[in-house]
């Protein structure tokens, strides 16, 4: 293969000329980031997209274009309220594989993805879960768009741009549950519930994943993992040395015990939180929300939590206010995973985080056990929150085949463990080789299966609707500033209150 494209030599003066059209997919006036992205290696070859970087700002000047581009063809239309949805196919006879590809005509051997996957970990994953698909189609080459911006706070808004106007790639990382529902509800994505069928999916995925990617019946993603949330992060060697024994830190007093322990040995600032992407701080606190009771969490998610008095959402953000006292001063010029990377180098002891620092560790080639452990969130052990990273098949791709090849190698046994043991997630499948997993996982898998309550991540799109969720980053990033309990507890039920007829979903967790 090598599909050499033209385009190496241009700059963004003369990129719409003709000479530099890519022979395998036309460039569009005012939407050119396929053409950056050639530009960024002068040709297209998978190998070589794997290293592609597109740069926030680069990503955000071209979101801003696309943006334009949405409002004409939007023409003031709201994102979750697009008055005219496409018609939504009411059986799925006419999507299978075969009436597929005899419909479609012959399609550049090219796939287009987008996801948030940039951290040391997150890049090794991705690129283990691609060399998979390049083994399986190596005619095929993948445009891989990495979009810098932990829990996709950054893509998450530049690919509702690209979908409005028509653009969406062939796939894009989303995750399961509420997060999928806006393009759902507007016609955006295609069911794929036959090649669930083809694939064998359903006998091997939890119902409780499954669940979380069907609308109307039918499913709209695959899921790619499972990511828990609430984790502590510990470096072994100073908890040793200052006498922490972590399997004592069962309640967030304990936790503050050991961190004015450390304070006093001189570790001013024991706990890291790296919240240039506000998403970290909401991260917290959700798991200290957890941690008051799966009754509390499920009203949470359920947008029953409606007074600014309730003793438990008082309590919540008392426990954050609290953790607070003990973070980095730098804390808003971090990014998540340069948080965790103290922890890493001992610079600080703890760090609350999805297990995808985990994949940081590994890259830091340290040792589970030895030179750092892990400890459910005080309050939430026999709990396993979910956050679920999945691709679907948006409505009109440009390459419909190859978006189904890549959704067939991501459910894939071979997919996932290529993918997750380099993640930190646990495989979204049941039948994981555990022999590819190592003793974080490994232990993380024990607690699946053993956990009494799991919860969906609200920070991570899929506990309860967007018009909430997004409201409530906001919200706890300025009480991270203020640290006004009564403030915050108001605001976050006034969004809730807001949001009554969002939560359609009835979530029973117990
Ligand atoms: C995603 C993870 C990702 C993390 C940090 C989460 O929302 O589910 O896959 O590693 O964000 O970017």
């Amino acid at each position: 293969m090598g599909l050499a494209c033209t385009t190496r030599g241009a700059t963004e003066e003369n990129l719409n000329e003709s000479k530099f059209r890519c022979p395998h997919q036309g460039m569009r006036k005012g939407l050119r980031i396929e053409a950056f992205n050639y530009r960024f290696e002068g040709k297209i070859l998978s190998k070589e997209q794997k290293e592609q970087k597109i740069t926030r700002r680069q990503v955000l000047k071209y979101a801003g274009a696309v943006g334009v581009a949405a409002a004409v063809v939007g023409a003031g239309v709201g994102w979750i309220a697009k008055p005219t949805p496409a018609p939504l196919p009411t059986t799925t006879a006419t999507m299978t594989a075969t009436a597929t590809t005899t419909a479609v005509p012959a399609e550049a051997p090219v796939l287009e993805i987008y996801h948030w996957w940039t951290s040391g970990g997150e890049a090794a994953a991705i690129n283990a879960l691609v060399k998979v698909f390049n083994q399986k189609y190596p005619d095929i080459a993948v445009l891989q768009t990495p979009v810098a911006g932990g829990a996709g706070y950054v893509m998450k808004a530049a690919m509702k741009s690209l979908v409005l106007a028509g653009e969406a790639p062939d796939a894009f990382q989303m995750h399961a549950g509420y997060e999928g529902k806006p393009y759902f509800d507007a016609g955006y994505l295609d069911p794929i519930t036959d090649l669930w069928t083809q694939q064998g999916l359903a006998a091997v995925m939890p119902s409780v994943v499954q669940d979380m990617v069907k609308f109307g019946g039918n499913y709209y993603a695959v899921p790619v993992n499972i990511h828990r949330p609430n984790v502590v992060w510990y470096n072994k060697t100073v908890l040793d040395a200052n006498g922490i024994d972590p399997a004592t830190l069962t309640s967030w007093d304990a936790f503050f015990a050991a961190c004015d322990k450390l304070v006093a040995a001189g570790k001013a600032h024991p706990v890291s939180i790296g919240d240039s992407g506000a998403w970290t701080d909401e991260h917290v606190l959700e798991q200290m929300i957890a941690g008051e009771g799966i009754d509390f969490y499920e009203n949470w998610v359920n947008g029953k939590v409606t007074s600014a008095t309730d003793p438990k959402l008082v309590h919540a953000l008392e426990t954050f206010k609290k953790y607070l006292g003990y973070i980095n001063p730098d804390h808003s010029t971090l990014t998540w995973d340069q948080a965790t990377a103290r922890v890493i180098t001992g610079d600080a002891a703890f760090n609350v985080m999805g297990d995808w620092a985990n994949g940081e560790f590994l890259v830091a080639k340290k040792v589970y056990g030895k030179d750092y452990g892990t400890l459910a969130t005080p309050g939430t052990a026999g709990m396993y929150g979910l956050v679920i990273d999945c691709f679907q098949h948006p409505k009109g791709v440009k390459h419909p085949q190859n978006s189904r090849k890549w959704l067939g190698v991501v459910g894939s046994k071979e997919g996932q463990d290529a993918f997750n043991p380099l993640k930190g997630s646990i495989s979204a499948r049941t039948d994981a080789d555990m022999t590819k997993y190592g003793p974080y996982q490994a232990a993380a898998i024990a607690d699946f299966k053993a956990a009494k309550y799991m919860y969906p991540s609200v920070t991570h799109g899929s506990g309860a609707p967007e018009s909430f969720a997004t409201k409530a980053t906001d919200i706890v990033s300025a009480f991270v500033a203020n640290k006004d309990v009564s403030a915050a507890a108001t605001a976050l039920v006034n969004a809730t209150t807001a949001a009554a007829a969002d939560y359609t979903t009835v979530w029973k967790l117990h």
